[in-house]
Parts: structure tokens; sequence; C-alpha cells
């Protein structure tokens, strides 16, 4: 038998020729990002797999049935910076279990029950910078080895059974920790002794979390002498009283940023009593947050006294009521104040303040007058407020204002336009109902300003100059509103500096060039959920720095121009959701649509809306072959029908001579039943009979005319005899010209179509004999035979003995003519010649 180990050299490369193949060889695991980041999640795996790369740096192995961790799990993966083992189910981590794990940075372990956890269990983690043991059944820091993480930043031991808060001798290790979260334990006490490790000070700048506790007492001069970036202490007291204690037990500790108060679904006191902050005086706090405390409501004045020295103060969640009456000589730079309730909005007077944050708070809906000297950011947004006058420094008492935040408010009347807070550099009224804007120019003195929001404002822009004086702008943002007559009106001008613009959702049907002249460093135009339904880029084609246009969320049919020119920096085009016209009358604008697929905003997803046929399809599928097929299809059938009718009348027309035609090829140049068929009047039947029959049938040698009256074949059509037996089957036509010849139409008819036949046959076959002398008047008549007979020489029938004799010589001599079966050939030289000397 093979080892095993053969086995696997042969099996090994083999596998990894299919594994180059088949991506999905990584199964049941998924390949986030191939060779860096691999989800193996709820996979019911019990070992780590083996087929997924050593280059992986990420490994997500969470609710598998792991079980052990055994020494050098994980050695294969020496890359891995990121591991996830929550709700492994792990029970027992044997020593040097992550060996080899140098480069890992964070490990979670959250979720596992774990029982056994040897010395050397998180040996080799020389860079690990996280370590989150949430809810792994820890008992006490002591027996937690984790000594040797000296690189470690954040370690998380919430939701353990922890009852002793005293940090182990091994913490002087950890000199780069900055959060500790030991929220949701079991400390109930906390002693001198237990932070011994942080006033050794290798620790300067930890922030501690020990929210859900049940502590009960601090002793006094626990955190003396103590230095902490943050404590945070939520839901950890069940009365006022164990507050107040607690708070009392905290004296000399210097802390950068304490939060004090309960969680939402956490609440355990009953009652506050403002005496429970009293033990704050003898802290060291520069900023203060409190949080989710209910019965706050009584009288608040005092409340603040130990945090009267606090740069920054953060209320959130709180019932106030009311926040009047706090002392000028608050040192307060920064107040938040968020989800609040309130009876009113608090008159604030506080000359220290430079930020306001006063936002999404209950019961606050009247504006009134504040007294905030030096504020320089002020955000009132989400209160539902209702201003019954703005904007002047007098609403707000400040003349430095820089930043403010009315959005997302009630109605807000624009009766005076920014007196005395000319400075501003922010400006949102987003959502907010404004009145007035119209009237006269509202932000006329506002030069300092680079951002203007009025989102959704309810304006129906009518005035021209609502935007004169804002010549610093860099961003305007007008969506939902509306203006007159649906046509945006030249109301950027002087903006030179404005970069981006935002006119969505505005109604628009139409855009005209002239708003658009003023603003050569525009980079963003936004005019997407409007009404327009031609795409037309010449408004914008001096914009010289315009990259973005969306044009999205409009009913853009076509292009209005053939060409389209567009801004030479733009770079994206926003044309999906429109309602595209995929038919051939649009083509051009289809085929520029392929040709700008670079430029276009998910091109693919751009689809026609018409015609019906084509509704919900991609526009880059149109083909326009097909309307070249179309258009050589109509122009073919036109010209078809236009050659069938041409054809039509010439057949018509020609009949007989096609007739001649077709015999011509028929029967070529093949053997000749007569050697001249006559055309004549049957007025001249008596002389054809007498005189042409006789004399030539009757000679020597013989001729074979073909006459009608004895030669067509019965039950033939005449026309059909004509052709077929007369000029077929003859070398030579004789056409017998008399007064009756000229006068009958037929007559004539036979002589066009010997004319035909001589053309076709290419033979000089007509032979023309005049009766009578004929008046110049009448030969006139027929215009054709009048030149032929006044251009060719001719047999004139002369009744007299000489007369006589020369015409038959002549009229022989012409039948002779290309006679082949002539058997005296030289007699007919002879003739030729006799008679060339005649004519003479
Ligand atoms: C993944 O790693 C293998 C072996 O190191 C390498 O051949 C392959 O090209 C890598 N794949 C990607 C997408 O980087
Ligand atoms: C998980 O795998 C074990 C064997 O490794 C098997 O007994 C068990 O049925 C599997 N559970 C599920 C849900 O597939
Ligand atoms: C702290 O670090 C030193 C030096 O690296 C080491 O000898 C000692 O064992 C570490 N302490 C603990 C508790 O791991
Ligand atoms: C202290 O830590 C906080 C984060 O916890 C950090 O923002 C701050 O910059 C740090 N301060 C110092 C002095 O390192
Ligand atoms: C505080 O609350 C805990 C849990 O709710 C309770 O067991 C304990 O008795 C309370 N202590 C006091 C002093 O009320
Ligand atoms: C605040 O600082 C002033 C002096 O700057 C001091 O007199 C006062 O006692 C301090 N108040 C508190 C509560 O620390
Ligand atoms: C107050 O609001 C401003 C602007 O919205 C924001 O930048 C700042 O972070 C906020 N301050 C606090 C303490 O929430
Ligand atoms: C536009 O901005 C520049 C600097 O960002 C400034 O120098 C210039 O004065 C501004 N233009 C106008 C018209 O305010
Ligand atoms: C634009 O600015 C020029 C000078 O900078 C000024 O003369 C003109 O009145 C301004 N136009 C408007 C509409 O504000
Ligand atoms: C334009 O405004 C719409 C909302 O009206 C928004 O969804 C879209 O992201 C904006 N486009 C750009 C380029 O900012
Ligand atoms: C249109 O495309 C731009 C650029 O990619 C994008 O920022 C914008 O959000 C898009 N518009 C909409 C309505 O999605
Ligand atoms: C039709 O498409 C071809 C190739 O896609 C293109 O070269 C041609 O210019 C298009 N014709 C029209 C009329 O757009």
């Amino acid at each position: 038998m093979m080892p095993s180990w053969r086995l696997a050299g042969t099996l090994m490369p083999s596998m990894a020729f299919l594994s180059c193949l088949r991506p999905e060889s990584w199964e049941p695991c998924i390949e986030v990002i191939p060779n860096v980041t691999y989800q193996c999640m709820e996979q019911n795996l019990s070992r780590i797999p083996d087929n997924i790369p050593s280059s992986t740096r990420n490994l997500d192995l969470s609710f598998n049935p792991l079980n052990t961790l055994e020494s050098q799990s994980f050695s294969k993966f020496p890359e891995l910076q990121v591991l996830d083992l929550s709700r492994c189910d792990i029970r027992v981590i044997e020593d040097g279990a992550y060996q080899g794990l140098g480069q890992l940075s964070t490990l979670i372990l959250t979720g596992n029950p774990i029982e056994s956890l040897a010395p050397g269990a998180f040996s080799g983690l020389s860079h690990l910078q996280k370590l989150v043991a949430v809810e792994t059944n820890i008992l006490s820091l002591r027996t937690f080895p984790i000594g040797n993480l000296r690189a470690l930043k954040e370690l998380n031991v919430a939701h353990n059974l922890i009852h002793s808060f005293k940090l182990p001798e091994y913490f002087l290790n950890l000199t780069n920790l900055e959060h500790l979260d030991f929220s949701d334990n079991k400390i109930q006490s906390i002693h001198y002794k237990d932070l011994q490790v942080l006033r050794k000070k290798p620790l300067l700048n930890l922030s501690l979390d020990l929210s859900l506790n049940p502590i009960d007492i601090i002793h006094p001069g626990a955190f003396k002498e103590v230095k902490l970036h943050k404590l945070t202490l939520r839901s950890n007291f069940n009365n006022t009283h164990v507050m107040r204690t607690c708070i009392q037990g905290l004296a000399g500790l210097e802390v950068y940023r304490l939060v004090l108060g309960e969680f939402k679904n956490e609440r355990n006191m009953d009652s506050f009593d403002k005496s429970a902050l009293d033990g704050l005086c003898s802290l060291t706090i520069e900023e203060f947050r409190f949080a989710y405390l209910d019965e706050f409501s009584g009288d608040v004045t005092g409340l603040f006294n130990c945090l009267a020295n606090v740069s920054a103060m953060s209320l959130v969640n709180l019932y106030v009521k009311n926040l009047e009456n706090l002392p000028e000589d608050f040192k307060w730079k920064s107040l938040e104040v968020a989800r609040c309730k309130f009876r009113q909005f608090p008159p604030l007077a506080l000359p220290s303040l430079k930020e306001l944050n006063f936002t999404d708070n209950k019961g606050a809906v009247n504006m009134v007058d504040i007294e905030l000297p030096n504020l320089e950011i002020l955000d009132l947004s989400r209160n539902g407020l209702s201003l019954r006058h703005c904007c002047s420094s007098e609403d707000f008492g400040t003349t430095t204002l820089r930043h403010l935040d009315l959005s997302f408010n009630g109605v807000i009347l624009m009766n005076s336009n920014f007196i005395g807070l000319c400075q501003l550099e922010y400006l949102d009224f987003q959502h907010s109902a404004l009145k007035h804007t119209n009237q006269f120019t509202v932000f006329l003195c506002l030069h300092q300003l680079h951002y203007l929001d009025i989102s959704y404002t309810h304006i129906q822009v009518v005035f021209d100059g609502i935007f004169d004086g804002l010549t610093n702008l860099k961003v305007l943002k007008m969506a939902g509103n509306s203006f007159k007559d649906s046509t945006l009106p030249n109301i950027f001008r002087n903006m030179t500096n404005l970069t981006i613009l935002d006119i969505s959702e505005c109604q628009l049907t139409q855009v005209s060039k002239g708003p658009f002249d003023t603003l050569p460093n525009l980079r963003v135009l936004n005019l997407s959920h409007n009404h327009l339904v031609y795409l037309d880029l010449f408004p914008y084609a001096h914009l010289l720095s315009l990259q973005v246009l969306d044009y999205s969320f409009n009913y853009i049919v076509a292009s209005k121009r053939q060409a389209l020119h567009f801004p030479s920096k733009l770079t994206h085009l926003n044309l999906t959701q429109n309602n595209f016209a995929c038919s051939c009358e649009h083509q051009s604008f289809l085929q520029w649509v392929k040709d700008q697929r670079g430029l276009l905003v998910e091109a693919e997803q751009m689809t026609c809306a018409n015609p019906p046929d084509m509704q919900g399809m991609p526009v880059l599928s149109f083909r326009n072959t097909t309307c070249q097929i179309n258009k050589t299809t109509i122009s073919l059938s036109v010209l078809s029908i236009l050659m069938v009718a041409i054809i039509g009348l010439l057949v018509y027309k020609f009949y007989f001579h096609l007739m001649l035609l077709a015999g011509c090829k028929e029967y070529g140049r093949g053997e000749m039943a007569y050697d001249a068929f006559v055309i004549y009047s049957s007025q001249d039947e008596n002389w054809v009979r007498n005189e042409l029959v006789k004399n030539l049938e009757e000679g020597v040698p013989p001729f074979q005319l073909c006459l009608h009256y004895r030669d067509f074949i019965p039950g033939v059509a005449i026309a059909a005899n004509i052709i077929q037996e007369g000029f077929h089957k003859s070398r030579k036509v004789i056409v017998v010209v008399s007064r009756h010849f000229i006068q009958s139409r037929w007559c004539i008819f036979e002589y066009e179509i010997a004319q035909t036949w001589q053309f076709l046959s290419s033979r000089a076959g007509i032979i023309f004999i005049v009766l009578q002398k004929l008046e110049k008047s009448l030969l006139r008549q027929q215009v054709e035979l009048y030149r032929l007979l006044s251009r060719n020489t001719y047999l004139e029938w002369e009744d007299s003995m000489l007369g006589r004799h020369i015409f038959w010589r002549r009229l022989r001599k012409a039948l002779l003519d290309g006679k082949t079966s002539q058997p005296d050939g030289l007699a007919d030289a002879e003739n030729v010649h006799q008679e060339a000397t005649t004519a003479i």
C-alpha cells in the first residue's frame, strides 16, 4: 500500500491545479477577497479548513463547533491579521494555540464558554492590538494570561463573571493599552489597592468602561492620583444614595472625559437627587456627558455647580424641563443638548459658549431670544422649531456666528437679512419652511458664506436677486423647491466661486444657457428628478470646470440637437432613469450613448421606455443595423415598384418589339423561310398580287415572299403572325408605300415594328417601294417615314417598259443582298457593280 504521505504528495499538486481552475474550491468558505479574506461563518466546521491559502489575512470562523484550539492551530496562516472565533464553542485553548501568528492584530473570542485556558494560550501574539473576550466565562483577570501582549491597545472583557476590579501586576507590561472595557461584570466594590498599577503611571491615556456593574461602593480615595482619559459609569447605581457615595469615592481622579447616566433599557434609579453630583467638585474633568436619566425634572439650579469649569458639556436623552439660569461664570465652551425633553426653549445666556448643539429635542417649539455673545457654531436642527424672526444678531445675541444650522424645523420667517451675522460661513435651512425669501435680497451681506442649503424649504423662486451678495459661495443646495414657469431664471449672478450646485427635484421643464454663464468653477451640477424632456448640453458648454452632471430621473427621450457639445472636463454624466426612445428616429443619439459609454454613469442600467417592444431593454442593446435594413427595404421596395411599373409600361408600349427581340434570340441567324416579308396596304393588294408576286416568285432566281393573305397561320393573332411569320422568318422587309399606306394606322404600326426589327437584327433589311408619287404634305404626316425616304434611296414604281425593267432589276438586286444560298455569287457581284454604275 502507498504510504499516505506519498499519496498526498501525488494528490496535492493535482489538487492545487484543480483549485486554480475552480475558485469555488474554497467551499464551504466564501472568498471575499482572493488570497486575503475568507469567510467561513456557520459551516459546521469542526476543524480549520485546509484549502484556504496561507496568504490569508482575514479569517472569519465564527459559529463553527471548533471546541478545542490545539497548539499551533493556525500555524498555516502566518499572515493572519484578523481572526474571528466568535461563538465557536471553544472550551479549551492549549498552550501556543496561536503560535506563529506574529502579524495578528485582532482576535475575537466572543461567546466561547472557555473552561481551560493554558498559561501560554496567547503566546506568540507579539502584535496583537485588540483582544475581544466578551462573554467567555472569565472569572478573574489575575488568571487571564495576557501579560505578554505588549502591543495590546484594546482589551474587552465585558459580560464576564469578574468580581474583582483589581488590575494585575502584568498591566505594567501593557504600556500601549488605551481601552479597557469591564462593562457588565460582577464588580461590586472598588478598593484603593485595585488601581495600584495605574498609579505607577505606565498607562497615561486609558479609557475605562465600568458600566453595568452593580457597584455598591467605591472606597474613598480609590481613584486618588489616578489619571484616565475617559471613565464611563452607566447603569451602575441602584439609587441616588449609592450614586452619591460612589461619586464621592472618585475624589482625586483626573479624567478628561467623564460619562455618567444610564442606558435606555437599563434603568435602575427611581429618583434622582441633584446632590448626587456634589462629589464631582473634587475631580478634575474636562468634558462631561450625562445620558439617560429620567426624573431629572426638578429645579436644576445648582445641579451643574461642580461642573462649572468643564469645557464641553453634553446632555443626552434627559428630561430637563428647563435649563435656565445657568450662572454666567460657567466656563462651558461647548454644549450639546440632544434628544432631551423640555417645557420650552431654554433662554440660554452664557458668555463662554462657542458651540451650541441643540438638536432633536422635544417640547422646545418656539424659538426665544438667546444671549450667547461668543457663539460661533449654532446647531438647532431637528427640533420642530418655529422662528418668528430670522435672522439677525439680536435673535442669538451674538455677532460672531460662523455656522448656523436651522434644518428640519418648522416655519421660519425670513424678515431680516442677517444683520450682524455677515461673517456667516455655513448656513443650513433644509427641510424647514422658509417664508418671505422672495421679497428682498435676504443674503445680501453674506459675502463670507461658502455653504448654503435651502433644500426642500418650500420656496418658489420668483425673484432673480434672491442670491445676490453670495459672491464666495462654493456649495448651493436648493433641491426640492420650484421656479416660476418651471424655468431656471438668471439667479446665479456673481457666484464665480460656486463649485457644487444642486437643483434636483425642482420641477424644471427646461434649462437655458443664461443662468450658467457666470459659473466658471462649477464642478458638480445636479439636475436629477426634474421634468426635463430633452438632453441638451449646450447650456453647459461653457462650464469649464464641470466634472459631474446628474440628469438622472428626468423624462429624457433623446437629445435635442444632433451634436452634443459637452464641457471638456466632464467625467460623469448620469442619464439613468429616463424615458429613452430607442427608435431609429433617434439613432444618432443612441449611437452617441454607445460612443460615450465611458462618460456615462452606469450606462448598462440605462433602459428604453419606448417603443413598447423595447421597453425595459438596455439602451446599449439598440442596434442601428435594424434602421439600415428598414431604410434599405423601404427604398428597395419603392424602387422595385417603380421598376415594375416602368417595365409594365414599356412592355405595354413595346410588347411587339419585345416579341421581336425574343424571336431574334430564338431564331438567331438560322435558316430563313422567306426572302422578304411584304408590308402593304390592303388597298394595294392588287398590285402586290399581280406585279410583285408574279415578278419575284416566278422570276429567275425565284424569291419566296411572305404575304399575310397567304402565309399567315390562321387562328393566331395577326400581330403575332406579323412577328413570328413575317419578321422572324424573313430576311428582308419590303414596304409598299402609297397614299393608302400612309393613311393606314395598321400599316404604320407594321412599319414601326419593321424598324425595330431592322435595329435589332442589325441588318439593312428594309426596302421601300413607293407606288405613286406622293405629295410632300401627305408624307410629312408620317415624320419618320418622310425622313427615311428623304435620306435613303427607295424604289419608285413606274408603269412603263423601261421603268418596269429598271425597277425589277433594282428590286431583285436589293433582295439578293445577303442571300447566302445564292449560287451565282459572281453574277451578283457584277449586278452590284452594274447597279452602282447605273445609280451614278
Ligand atoms: C493567490 O496566491 C497564489 C499563490 O500565492 C497566486 O498564484 C495567485 O495568483 C494569487 N491570486 C491572486 C488573485 O492574487
Ligand atoms: C455537523 O457535523 C456533525 C459531524 O461533524 C454532524 O454530526 C452534524 O449533524 C452536523 N450538523 C449539521 C446541522 O449539519
Ligand atoms: C512582563 O514582561 C516581562 C518582560 O517581557 C516578562 O518577563 C514578564 O513575564 C511579563 N509579565 C507577565 C505577567 O507576563
Ligand atoms: C488618548 O486616547 C484617545 C482615544 O481613546 C485619543 O483620541 C487621544 O488622542 C489620546 N491622547 C493622547 C495624549 O494620546
Ligand atoms: C440593586 O439592584 C440589584 C439588581 O437589581 C439588586 O439585586 C440589589 O439588591 C439592589 N441593591 C440595592 C441596594 O437596592
Ligand atoms: C472653576 O475655576 C475657578 C477658577 O478658575 C475656581 O475658582 C472654581 O472653584 C472652579 N470651580 C470648580 C467647580 O472647580
Ligand atoms: C456640534 O455640531 C457641529 C456641527 O453640526 C459638529 O461638527 C460638532 O461635532 C457637534 N458637537 C458635538 C459636541 O456634538
Ligand atoms: C474665490 O475663492 C478664492 C479662494 O478660494 C478667493 O481668493 C476669491 O476671492 C474668491 N472669489 C470671489 C469672487 O469671492
Ligand atoms: C456683480 O459684481 C460686480 C462687481 O464685482 C457688481 O458691479 C455687480 O453689481 C454685481 N452684480 C450683481 C447682480 O450682484
Ligand atoms: C443629486 O440629487 C439626488 C437627489 O435629489 C441624489 O440622489 C444624487 O445623489 C445627487 N447627485 C449627485 C451627483 O450628487
Ligand atoms: C448619478 O451619478 C453620480 C456620479 O456617479 C452619482 O454621484 C449620483 O448619485 C447619481 N445619481 C443618482 C440619483 O443616483
Ligand atoms: C451604426 O453603428 C455603427 C457601429 O456601431 C457606426 O459605425 C455607425 O456610425 C452607426 N450609424 C449611425 C447612423 O449612427
